[in-house]
């Protein structure tokens, strides 16, 4: 057909893309490998895609020089590359998890992978290889292990201490994780949530309670850049990919970003990454613990490329084409923003389809539930929130609102303050029984509602007359609770009232209206002009 299928004089890579977008696996790594496209043809090479989605832009005629709609499986991908032979390799780290699992058998195959090699992908998925270089790089991580039998986990619970997470390992977007607190909690875990064998075995982990923090880092093999860091709104626990996030970072001592800094750089390249790579932390006070590795694109890339300028994709591709990050310009560490510390807060909030998933429960937890993500940006910290939160969907009045309380024993005390500050903005507050007893012996007026076994009219009714604007529904241990928390909360979802159900996104909500209220405007401005020192109109940014 033409121009497209020509033969050329230049070096060809092989783009690998992700397939169906789906649950974890979204548009971000259509972005990504876009992205690699444009960066390769720009530096003089041929670009050869495969993927088989249609929906995508890297599936569009004229992205790449040739496109393979071939699913993504190494057989598949073989094929075509016995087609095109000869080329330099293939890149799979922008194809999201896809696309990276392939590495192995194509790297068996004889194939050459360009960026982080197939060896590298594999040592941070495997978790003993794994644990072993971060004792030796002196890399602190949860502590836990990796069981096959029901007594063994409980053992290793009671060493490392309860709370504990547990999952199957290889598994992805936190399928089939749970938090167990007890040794009942986990051997029903080990007995009816999972199927477990020597070949599967379960991972085991200390439930670190505090700031969950992500950086995504650029490495030439040398040197490693980091353009941000990403901190979180909710508390860890949340998945990454459903909790907010805020760039930059709101509360993290300089100390607890040098380490993470530190951290990263070593690992980069202990583990030889050339290209990408994302790391989660979770913060018990300022130690940074690391929970994941992940040696390819991440769904953050594109929010922190635009949000900092850094063309992420394309400066990684050129490392992986063996440039180094010096010679495109760019120094090794932290990335340091145009506009210094003055910069303008971006935050990244999930988008659900609850309303399109019927009988799915909504509660934010430890498995990946959005299906898409917006991004709030603003002068200010409390203005980027209400801008997020106002877009995904959590549109409540700024005055004269009402709120519907039903919070677990454990968070109540935590929960005091925000209730407060929603009466303070003159919300009238509904509780259940256990809740309005808790807010009346603290000094805090509300109105009880009944449970839906204490006998109509209840907090569903309530819900349905449509005479309140927001839930916060905090999760109970207690199993009979929990089954009308999942009712209370599909009735949010069918009313299209907004149900918060981590005090950490409460108060985030608090945060921004409180800013709203205090006649803050919203400010219009293009993605560039945020990006933009006003007092430099020229952006210092490498080519
Ligand atoms: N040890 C831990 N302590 C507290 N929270 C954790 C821990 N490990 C994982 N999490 C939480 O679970 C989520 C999913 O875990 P992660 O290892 O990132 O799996 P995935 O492969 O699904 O991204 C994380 O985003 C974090 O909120
Ligand atoms: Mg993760």
């Amino acid at each position: 057909m033409g121009a497209m299928n020509e033969p050329s004089s230049k070096p060809k890579v092989i783009v690998l893309g992700s397939g169906p977008i789906r649950i974890g696996q979204g548009i971000e790594f259509d972005y990504c490998s876009v992205h690699c496209v444009w960066a390769l043809r720009e530096a003089g090479y041929e670009a050869v895609l495969i993927n088989n989605n249609p929906e995508t832009v890297s599936t569009d005629f004229d992205t790449s020089d040739r496109l393979y709609f071939e699913p993504l499986t190494a057989e598949d991908v073989l094929n075509v590359l016995d087609r095109e032979a000869p080329y330099e390799g293939v890149i799979v780290q922008f194809g999201g998890q896809t696309a990276i699992n392939l590495a192995r058998p194509l790297a068996e195959a004889g194939v050459r992978i360009l960026g982080s090699s197939a060896d590298s992908i594999d040592l941070a998925e495997d978790r003993e290889q794994f644990e072993l270089l971060l004792r030796k790089l002196d890399i602190p991580k949860p502590a836990g292990r990796a069981v096959t039998s029901p007594d063994a986990a409980v053992e290793v619970a009671r060493e490392v201490g309860y709370p504990c997470l547990v999952r199957p390992s290889y598994v992805l977007g936190g399928r089939a994780m749970e938090i167990v607190q007890t040794d009942d909690e986990l051997r029903s875990y080990m007995r009816y949530a999972v199927d477990v064998s020597p070949r599967a075995p379960i991972l085991i982990d200390r439930y670190v309670v505090g700031k969950e923090v992500e950086v995504d880092c650029i490495s030439d093999g040398e040197r490693c850049l980091l353009p941000g860091v990403m901190e979180h709104i909710e508390r860890a626990g949340v998945h990454s990919g459903d909790s907010m996030a805020v760039y930059p970072p709101q509360s993290l001592a300089p100390e607890t970003i040098e380490k993470m800094v530190d951290y990263a750089t070593r690992l980069a390249r202990a583990m030889n990454v050339v290209g990408l790579m994302n790391i989660q932390f979770v913060c018990e006070g300022d130690e940074p613990y690391i929970i994941e590795v992940n040696p390819r694109a991440s769904r953050t890339v594109p929010y922190l490329s635009k949000i900092t300028g850094v063309p992420m994709v394309k400066a990684a591709t050129r490392c992986i084409l063996g440039e180094s990050l010096a010679s495109q310009g760019y120094e090794s560490g932290l990335w340091k923003h145009p506009r210094g510390d003055r910069q303008n807060p971006a935050v990244k909030a999930p988008v659900f389809s609850f309303q399109k998933l019927a009988g799915v429960d909504i509660p934010l937890g430890p498995e990946m539930k959005s299906t898409g993500e917006i991004l709030g940006q603003d002068v200010d910290y409390p203005r980027a929130l209400y801008k997020a939160l106002l877009a995904a969907g959590v549109d409540v009045p700024l005055k004269g609102g009402a709120l519907l309380a039903t919070i677990a024993d454990a968070d109540k005390e935590e929960a005091l303050p925000v209730l407060q500050g929603f009466a303070a903005l003159g919300y009238r507050l509904f509780a259940t029984g256990g809740t309005w007893r808790f807010l009346r012996k603290s000094g805090v007026e509300a109105e009880r509602v009944n449970k839906i076994s204490e006998g109509a009219p209840n907090l569903l009714d309530l819900v349905h007359s449509g005479r309140v604007d927001v839930l916060i529904n905090t999760i109970s241990k207690d199993k009979r609770i929990e089954r009308e928390g999942a009712q209370i909360r599909r009735a949010s979802v069918e009313r299209n009232v907004p149900c918060l159900t981590s005090l950490d996104t409460a108060r985030a909500l608090l945060l921004a209206l409180r800013a709203r209220r205090a006649g803050e405007e919203m400010e219009v401005r293009t993605v560039d002009e945020y990006l933009r020192a006003d007092t430099t109109p020229e952006p210092v940014l490498p080519r």
